[in-house]
């Protein structure tokens, strides 16, 4: 999709569809809306959307009016969706030229930055591997803004649309395409596309690290693990800080020997949108330059039940010393992301950010609408939560008390990998905080908001790419 920026008015601009956002209890009396309101065809509810041809007072074609509910109500977030909306509304139509009309009370950078990432995530389909050749998308997308100076918040939506669009791509890869030395392939491409350090660890490399809880989950796949690290690393970095950003990568979760039912098992692909995630953010990064230095850890694994599988009973020592009894293989995300964040700790994080598709529980307790955010301490908590609000991308604080970590005890091992049948999302958080010990953390349990079940009229269904804009919304606000 070609972006561009119009700075005439919006009636001026060719396209082959002109969006313009309409408002419950405003009458808009341009580009022939009138008649539409007064009769009531037309109210300006949410993402009500009417397309009408020959419309007065336009170049483009067809004008399409799209409802942004509420004035009071309406802000970045609703943009966004409002865009997808009409993009997705019109590339289903063939048509190939949108343009958006942009009225100056959105001059706001936030209002800019989420049209351009509300289309480019409407854009997107999750076809790569249907070969028919009459795939739907636009082609060009002009913003026509009353307002100048809006091209740094266009090319900064941009920027983060096609961020999450690569993460929506890689969490759509298949298992048996996207292996764990295949998306680390991936990693290394985006890397010297973008000016990113990338290093590669090998299962020899991980064996000399200690990472007993890594390598017993992959002991089961003939698919070799990897641990994929990522540096971002700007020449006027502060110095204080080092944020890590830490991705659970199952490329496959079958539970392992405590194997998964086979009804919905295909979803288990999506088991590394977490590691995709932080690769996505990567990206932006780079091209936004924040001011502190940013590094993502990426653990990659298959969990197959292989005859060297690992047993429930197994006691594997962590990198950080820690022995765990494996109760159950299918909690295997903690497991591998347990090393991971003693990996980041030990190569001088400051701050620790994960993200990883952990429980069925948070999704029990949060439904699909809220990411579960569990933090170490409550500046940690306030960032990521300011970023998440920021971007729409909701999340919602669950407890981390110590003593959640009774649930853990082992008669055998320092710790056990699963709790009991209560709050599972919770004693997750716990098993993990052991291995962020003291370093600030916070922890997203994206299992329910990762993967759409069914679309929405702006966004398509399958992977969502969250929580991709929060973080890097977190690196680039980030204030000592
Ligand atoms: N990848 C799953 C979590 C998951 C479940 C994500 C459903 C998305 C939808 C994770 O590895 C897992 O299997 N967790 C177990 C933990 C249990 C064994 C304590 C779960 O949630 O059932
Ligand atoms: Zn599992
Ligand atoms: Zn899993």
């Amino acid at each position: 999709m070609q972006i561009t920026v119009e700075p005439k008015p919006a009636g001026q601009v060719e396209a082959d569809a002109l969006i313009v956002p309409v408002f419950e209890g405003r009458k808009d009396a341009r580009f022939g809306a009138a008649d539409l309101f007064n009769s009531g065809e037309v109210a300006g509810k949410p993402l009500e959307l009417t397309l009408l041809h020959h419309a007065p007072g336009v170049r483009a074609t067809r004008v399409l009016l799209a409802g942004g509910g509420k004035p009071e109500k309406f802000d970045a977030a609703e943009m966004r969706r409002l865009s997808g909306a009409a993009v997705r509304f019109l590339k289903a139509k063939s048509i190939k030229n949108v343009a958006f009309a942009l009225d100056p009370e959105f001059g706001g950078d936030g209002y800019a930055s989420a049209v351009i990432e509300g289309a480019i995530l409407g854009d997107f389909e999750p076809d790569r591997y249907k070969t028919s050749d009459d795939k739907k998308s636009i082609d060009g997308f002009a913003l026509a803004a009353g307002t100048p100076g809006l091209d740094t918040a266009v090319e900064r939506g941009r920027i983060v649309g096609e961020a999450q669009n690569f993460t929506r791509d890689l969490v759509n890869q298949p298992a048996n395409r996207l292996t764990p030395l295949a998306m680390a392939d991936v990693a290394r491409k985006m890397a010297a596309e973008s000016g990113l350090e990338c290093e590669v660890l090998d299962r020899d490399e991980m064996e000399k690290l200690g990472m007993g809880a890594l390598l017993g989950v992959a002991q089961g796949s003939a698919e070799p693990p990897v641990m994929i690290v990522l540096g971002y690393r700007p020449a006027d970095a502060r110095a204080s800080v080092h944020l890590g950003l830490v991705g659970k990568g199952v490329t496959f979760d079958t539970g392992g020997i405590s194997i998964k039912p086979a009804d919905g098992m295909e979803k288990m692909k999506y088991d590394m949108a977490g590691g995709a995630a932080m690769i996505g953010a990567m990206r932006a990064i780079a091209q936004l330059r924040p001011a502190i230095r940013v590094s993502a850890f990426v653990p990659c694994v298959e969990n197959m039940p292989g005859s060297r599988a690992q047993r429930p009973g197994d006691i594997v020592t962590a990198m950080n010393g820690k022995t765990i009894e494996v109760v159950n293989t299918d909690a295997e995300g903690r497991l591998i992301l347990a090393d991971a964040l003693t990996y980041a700790r030990r190569r001088g994080c400051t701050h620790l950010v994960d993200a990883a598709t952990l429980t069925g529980a948070v999704v029990v307790a949060l439904g699909h609408l809220n990411a579960g955010l569990f933090a170490s301490e409550d500046g940690m908590r306030d960032r990521v939560l300011a970023a998440s609000r920021a971007e729409g991308e909701r999340m919602w604080p669950l407890p981390l008390e110590e003593d959640y970590k009774e649930y853990l005890k082992s008669s055998f091992a320092d710790i056990a990998n699963v709790g009991g049948r209560w709050g599972g999302a919770v004693t997750a958080a716990i098993f993990l905080k052991e291995f962020a010990e003291d370093t600030p953390w916070t922890h997203l349990d994206i299992a329910g908001t990762a993967w759409l079940d069914e679309s929405k009229p702006y966004l398509a269904k399958g992977p969502t790419g969250l929580p991709v804009r929060t973080l890097v919304r977190l690196a680039m606000d980030w204030k000592d």
